[in-house]
């Protein structure tokens, strides 16, 4: 099938890639540039497993095309959006550049082609669009599409996700629309992925509210971590206990300094401010304690730092390993790790930081700090050492080794990922979250 897919973000990169996978002759716009270039030549502008050898094989194979030029989208039968949708000054979300898309794209549309809205969108959003695609091209049918892809593992998630959600409209148009979207989704429905097809403010819903449970699980255990190191409980047996009731579920109950990254965050900050818009605020209200839970994880790590290091935080060397807001990513976007790195040296502290993919996305937003090339160089001399990423490359590393490079062996196991008794049996004292 003929595609297009509008923006070429995260999102947009990995979903145009894979309809190429998938089969589909792609066409991909983004207003940058640079981007278009780099992506034109093979070349992935952020750190996601899979994503070069997907890339290079479309543009191999020549189903992919990238391309500034909004009108290059004419002839595609379905169309995605997927551009961002950052947070705005009041934690809304910013629908600037979806409204920039929309209008963008309808010139192009033509009767029987489908806008197929893949960002996360405040409730009511969809309805809207659809109206004024309509209103323009009345052949021409808007419906929503969320995207569920986790990064690290967004080319699986998108190929192979848990499920696939479609909001239609009722009728004829809701009908041919889900025949397009199985379509275009043949090879991944023809595995066996679960379908929904709901209304459009249900997928919208879904997007949200999964990502709001997904965040309440985090802060949930993270404000168990907080009890736990109160009365000297442990927080990973906890999880581990707790988890294994299926209801509940292990996952998602990792104990640390909380969620980052471009998605939990601003969502649950968008959903709030939709539903006040929308008179239900009340219903919410609870996201504001996810939310303050969360970035209570940093300030906590922050404070011991602090007192491990005695009060005397100015002119310390501090080890930070690890800069992304979670393994296998460069996204340091809301990281909690760069936060407390960049809280540190605001104390003085002199921090070289180590991450195996992010230095380079962190530097460009936090120059302050003092980037290094390995672990080692991290830890050499340091008094205090922080783990706040867990890369495997972290938790394999020798305790011992380390201990002969620090100048003081004393680590925080932000993430809770390293060996407890493998550390404090070579010399380490180990100050894990909620343990
Ligand atoms: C998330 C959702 O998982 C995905 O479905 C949605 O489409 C986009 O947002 P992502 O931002 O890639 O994906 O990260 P995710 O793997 O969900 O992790 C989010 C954050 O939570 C990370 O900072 C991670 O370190 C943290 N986390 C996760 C915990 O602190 N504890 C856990 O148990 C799990």
């Amino acid at each position: 099938m003929k595609i297009s897919v509008i923006g070429c973000g995260y999102l947009g990169a990995v979903h145009a890639a894979s309809m190429a996978k998938l089969g589909h002759d792609v066409v991909a716009v983004d207003v940058d540039p640079v981007k278009i270039e780099r992506l034109a030549a093979g070349d992935a502008p952020f750190f996601e497993p899979g994503l070069p050898e997907i890339l290079a094989e479309a543009i191999a194979s020549g189903r992919i095309r990238f391309t500034t030029d909004m009108a290059a989208v004419a002839g595609s039968r379905v169309h995605f959006l997927a551009v961002g949708t950052p947070q705005g000054p009041t934690g809304a979300a910013d629908l600037t550049y979806v409204d920039a898309a929309v209008a963008g794209l309808v010139p192009h549309l033509s009767d029987g082609d489908f806008v197929v809205g893949k960002s996360t969108v405040p409730v009511g959003t969809a309805a809207r669009l659809a109206a004024s695609v309509s209103e323009s091209v009345p052949g021409a049918t808007l419906v929503w599409n969320p995207e569920f892809l986790r990064e690290g593992f967004a080319v699986q998630d998108t190929i192979s996700p848990d499920r696939l959600v479609y909001g239609v409209p009722s009728g004829a148009a809701g009908d041919a629309a889900v025949a397009a979207l199985d379509e275009v989704y043949a090879t991944t429905l023809a595995d066996g992925t679960p379908r929904l097809v709901v209304d459009l403010a249900t997928a919208e819903l879904v997007k949200v509210s999964a990502n709001a449970f997904l965040a309440t699980k985090i802060s949930f255990i993270n404000a168990m971590a907080e009890i736990a190191e109160v009365v000297g409980a442990d927080v990973t047996a906890l999880a581990d206990a707790i988890g294994h009731d299926e209801r509940i579920g292990r996952k998602f109950l990792n104990a640390g300094l909380g969620f980052g990254g471009g998605c939990l965050p601003k969502d649950i900050r968008a959903f709030q401010a939709r539903a006040t818009e929308l008179g239900v605020g009340e219903s919410l209200d609870f996201l504001a304690d996810v939310d303050a839970i969360n970035l209570r994880r940093r300030a906590h790590v922050v404070t011991l730092a602090q007192e491990l290091l005695e009060g005397a935080v100015a002119g310390k060397r501090v080890g930070v390993l690890g800069l992304a807001f979670k393994p296998n990513s460069d996204d340091v976007r809301d990281s909690p790790a760069l936060d407390i790195a960049a809280r540190l040296v605001e104390l003085g502290a002199t921090v070289s930081a180590y991450d195996p993919q992010a230095n380079g996305t962190a530097a460009r937003i936090r120059p302050e700090l003092t980037y290094v090339d390995s672990a080692d160089a991290a830890v050499r001399d340091a008094d205090l050492v922080l783990v706040l990423t867990e890369w495997n490359e972290f938790r394999t590393l020798d305790p011992a080794r380390v201990a002969g490079l620090v100048a003081r062996p004393v680590v925080v196991d932000g993430r809770n990922c390293l060996d407890r008794d493998a550390w404090t049996a070579a010399g380490f004292t180990v100050r894990g979250m909620g343990r």
